[in-house]
Order: structure tokens, then sequence, then C-alpha cells
């Protein structure tokens, strides 16, 4: 997408809460690529949220599969926003995918927006820092980031993305910003070109293909990059970053995604197991109003959350969620049958999850942060 592009019908507003009600109409309004079949087949053992295309659009995600394929160098990037003690079940997704890139060789970042923090939410430096240590990163480990092959920063210590970002900063107008972003406040521009810095600044060492998976309302940030890497072309020659979106993890009534703001249609990690299962249990369910319709026409899985939340969170094994998915449509499992299901499954997850956290605060003080 350039940056004079008109203005767009999908307000994406990244520090908003914002639901989007069709991807398709996303895809073409912002400019991204549907992760058609074509591409799903070329990249090696995708993962379950790319095989169920929960993962449903890409930007030039053909640069990194190729990367992979021919075992050249490329990198994942992503980053922290340290406002919260805890995190959304959607973040799980960006770590899926992120842990996927890893493993198939990227060199790691994550970063903590601490700067953006403060700008845009009043976080203090000190308390963004905290938190980044005390949780954040603990959790990313926890949820299967590997510490020995993840490169660590906070925004307000690294010198080179702040550098990138003044650089960047004449490279885009006003105009331009309030077009892609609908409005002009200058803590947003600050930490947008800030974050045109984090997603770039890997290839200041060394230009290579990298990859930023985000749910759909961070898309704005890698298409500005994007804008930025071309029009810095001649100073620094960077790969366009590409970028991989996945959709955001519905809430629990049923509306798009889950908000903090509903906090009984809102599971968040960690969380406290009974209050989640009592609240799974509340869920906007796929099934007939009565039993015997129930049995008679079967469910719509694809409008049952906890089902769901079965298909983007917590059953890995494709043929596990086809027999559930069958059972439950054809109305031979119940509602209750799968909400237990989803209710055991969470609490494994969650229990798992406070293990590795133990193990992941260990390893906290041994790493080394870039500066
Ligand atoms: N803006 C992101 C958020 O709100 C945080 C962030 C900062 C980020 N820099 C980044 C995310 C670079 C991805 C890549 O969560």
């Amino acid at each position: 997408m350039e940056l004079d592009s008109e203005w767009m019908k999908i307000k994406i507003d990244p520090w908003g809460s914002f639901l989007v009600k069709d991807y398709e109409k996303l895809i073409g309004q912002y400019g991204l690529e549907p992760f058609a079949d074509k591409l799903l087949n070329r990249i090696p053992d995708p993962n379950k949220l790319m095989r169920r295309k929960v993962v449903f659009a890409h930007t030039d995600l053909g640069r990194v599969v190729d990367a992979i394929l021919h075992k050249k160098e490329f990198y994942a990037l992503t980053g922290i926003m340290p406002t919260m003690d805890k995190i959304h079940l959607g973040t799980k997704l960006v770590i899926e995918n992120m842990k996927y890139f890893q493993e198939h060789g990227a060199k790691t970042f994550v970063l903590v927006a601490d700067l953006e923090a403060t700008a845009t939410r009043e976080v203090s430096l000190k308390e963004g820092r905290k938190r980044a240590l005390d949780f954040h990163i603990p959790a990313y480990l926890a949820l299967g980031l590997d510490p020995k092959k993840t490169m660590f920063y906070f925004q307000s210590e690294n010198e080179s993305v702040k550098n990138l970002a003044f650089i960047f900063s004449n490279k885009i107008t006003l105009n331009e910003y309030r077009a892609i972003y609908g409005n002009t406040d200058p803590p947003r521009i600050m930490s947008s070109i800030l974050q045109a810095g984090d997603i770039l600044f890997p290839q200041s060492e060394k230009k290579m293909p990298g990859v930023v998976p985000v749910g759909p309302d961070q898309s704005v940030h890698i298409l500005l990059a994007r804008d930025i890497a071309n029009r810095t072309k001649s100073k620094f020659d960077f790969f366009p970053p590409s970028g991989l979106y996945h959709k955001f993890t519905p809430s629990l009534d049923g509306d798009m995604k889950m908000s903090k703001s509903k906090p009984q249609s809102c599971i968040t990690i960690p969380d406290d197991i009974d209050d989640a299962c009592k609240k799974i249990k509340k869920a906007l369910s796929g099934a007939r109003k009565t039993l015997a319709d129930h049995r008679k026409y079967g469910a719509v899985p694809e409008r049952d959350m906890s089902f769901q939340l079965l298909t983007q969170h917590f059953i890995e094994d494709d043929k596990k969620l086809k027999r559930l998915y069958d059972e439950y449509k054809s109305g031979r499992m119940t509602t209750g049958e799968i909400k237990d299901i989803t209710c055991e499954e969470l609490i494994r997850f969650m229990e798992d999850f406070e293990r590795k956290m133990k193990k992941a605060k260990k390893i906290i003080p041994k790493l080394k942060f870039i500066r």
C-alpha cells in the first residue's frame, strides 16, 4: 500500500478497541494478501494457526518462505506493550507464530515497547521495565520462545532504533500519516515511527528479509514500515518487512475480539481456573435451543465460542479436532460436553503455563539485552 491511498472505510486504530466484522473486507481495503492454499502449501510444517486459517492474511510472506526453504538468513520480530500484569489470550497466537519462525531458522527479536507505553498509556519507563521483567518476558518464554535464541531489547535503551526513527521521521507527511491512521496525535506519531525503527532495526546490521506476526489491528504499522523501507532505499536498501496476520480470538459472547473491558467474556493468561471455566459455561454456544432439536439438526461449531477456543488455542491434533467437530455438528455431542472438554484443556494449559513461568523467571537475570 502506498501512503497516499484514499481514506479507508474500515479505520484501523492500533490503540483503540477495534473490531473487524469482516476479515475479507479488511484484506481488500488494506491491500493485505489472502493467506491462500498456494502459499500455505509452500510452507514447511505449517503450524495449527496456518493450517486452520486462523492466519488469514499476509504481506509479502513469500520472501520469508523462500528464505526458510533456501536456508537463508531472515528474522522474526514482535513487541511487548508492558501496560498490564497479564496478557491476553490473543497474544498467545503471536507467540505461536513467532515460535514457528524461530524453529525454522529466524533470528528472533522481542522488544519491550516501553517508550510507546509511556507516550500512549502513561506507563513510566520504570514501571514498564519492571512489568516486562517480572511478567511479560517470562511469559513469552513460557509460551515457547527459546531464551538462547531470542534477542531482547527495551526501546528506551536501543540507540539504533531511536536513531532510525529520527531518520524515518522526514519520510512521511502529516497528511499521509492521517490517511493511514485516521488521526495525528503526537504520541501516536512518535510511537509508529519508532515502531518502524523496531521493525527495520535488525536489518541495520545485515540486510535480510523479516516477518512481523500480528493481529490485524497492528497491520498499519507494518504497512508504514514497508513504505519507509521503500522511501529510504537509496540510503539503507532494506527489504520491506513481511507481515503475517491472524484473526482475533473472539470474545466469549461472540463479538469479534476479546477485550479486557468485558471481563466476563475475556480469558487472560494467567486466569483463575474456576472463574475461567464459569465464563466458558456461559459462553455463546453453537447448539440448538432444545436437546431434541440439537440431536436432530446438530450444532454450528463455527458459532460456538468454546469450539473456537479449541480450534485456536487448545487442540493441537487436527484429527482430534475434526472428530470433535463432526460429533458436535452432527448433534451426537452436546454443548455441555464441548464446554467440559474446553475447560479441561484450559486447566491443562494454565497449569502448564504456571509451571513454565516459574522456570522462565529464573532465566531472566541471565538474559542479555541489546543496547
Ligand atoms: N505497538 C505494539 C502493541 O501495541 C507494540 C510494538 C512496538 C510492536 N514495536 C513493535 C509490535 C514492533 C510488533 C513489532 O502491541
